[in-house]
């Protein structure tokens, strides 16, 4: 596995990350293999590039890549950002499926900032298209004028689509696809495509669109309404990021990247949150269930990924808590969660 620890809070997450990896070899009889690379702000100040060649090379051969983070204001003045090394390793390794599974602890119910019976029971899978959109299309800047140009195809769209579908058949066989097609063209042609895909493969999966806006309040108003969401690669940015307080913090949120074949790219939603980076109070939770989507995508453990998984949780129902989740009661720093989490493995 390659390791990408980037900026700020990446690598102190990514840690724990590991830790909890090696516990859980020791555990089952795996030994990982784990090769640190260089991305983002800590790859430009080294290298002068935000994906230096050697990284792109090193994740190409190996079975999964985990990433920490990356950016920060150090880098504002850059000519290159250390967002473009992810957002390059992401096309360059074709992975154009973001899964962003937003599930509710019943123990941080009470940390939501909704109300604790508006998100018991959420459990939602976003889909978001990574590879296309906004994000990739044709760009200039001039001394008054910046464009982006917003593209998609019926081949981007179909296999986000049919690939959100197959999951929804793997939970509760509901897909809720979201565009802004009363004002976008793009979205005209993915509500299209979408109804086409649903209609000619996929009829034992309940299917429904939602504008943008409008979900945007539904996540707030009935989140518990929804079990797979598919959207374009901004609209899933943003409403990731909403959806992930249901939780009660964005730092609980893990995302898998996977394209067609090759390896996957698992890394925390949360950012580098630069303000709290050196402190040991960053939640490890995303990267460390980052993890177990690699054990679960990459490498076939599903046993492995649900001891994790299980950890996790009881590691939450004993009580302990980063500060982010702790709602001003005690809280234990990063890596004590993390050994506590790693400790839960070797236990169960
Ligand atoms: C995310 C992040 C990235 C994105 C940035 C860091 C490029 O916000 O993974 O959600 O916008 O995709
Ligand atoms: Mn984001």
């Amino acid at each position: 596995m390659v390791l990408l620890p980037g900026d700020g809070i990446g690598p102190e997450v990514l840690g724990e990350a590991v830790a909890v990896l090696r516990a859980v070899g020791a555990a089952a009889g795996h030994e990982f293999v784990f090769v640190d690379c260089l991305i983002g702000g800590a790859a430009i100040d080294q290298t002068g590039s935000p994906l230096p060649e050697d990284t792109l090379l090193a994740c190409r051969a190996a079975d999964a890549v985990l990433l920490g983070a990356v950016g920060g204001p150090a880098w504002d003045g850059a000519a290159t950002r250390p967002e473009r090394g992810l957002l390059d390793l992401r096309r360059e390794l074709e992975l154009f499926a973001n899964l962003r599974p937003i599930r509710v602890y019943p123990e941080l119910a009470e940390i939501s900032p909704l109300r604790p019976e508006a998100v018991s029971g959420v459990d939602i899978l976003f889909v978001r298209e990574l590879t296309g959109g906004l994000y990739f299309g044709d760009s200039g800047t001039t001394e008054t004028e910046a464009y982006q140009v917003m593209k998609y195809s019926v081949d981007e769209v179909s296999r986000i689509v049919r690939l959100a579908a197959d999951l929804a058949r793997t939970r509760r066989k509901k897909l809720t696809s979201v565009d802004k097609a009363n004002v976008l063209e793009p979205s005209r042609l993915w509500r299209t495509e979408a109804a086409r895909v649903m209609a000619a493969d996929y009829v034992d999966v309940e299917y429904e669109v939602v504008l943008v806006d409008a979900m945007a309040m539904y996540l707030v108003s009935r989140p518990a309404d929804f079990d797979v969401i598919v959207t374009s690669n901004l609209f899933g940015d943003i409403l990731t990021d909403e959806a992930s307080m249901l939780t009660g913090s964005l730092g609980m949120v893990p995302s898998a990247s996977i394209g067609a074949t090759g390896p996957g790219l698992y890394e925390p939603v949360h950012g580098s949150a630069p303000d709290i980076a050196g402190l040991d109070v960053a939640n490890p939770v995303g990267a460390i269930l980052s993890a177990a989507m690699a054990l679960r995508h990459s490498l076939g453990f599903e046993e492995e990924a649900a001891a994790v998984e299980g950890a996790v949780a009881d590691v939450l129902a004993k009580g302990m808590r980063t500060a982010d989740i702790a709602g001003g009661a005690a809280a234990v720093g990063t890596v004590e969660f993390g050994a506590a989490v790693a400790a839960a493995i070797g236990n169960a």
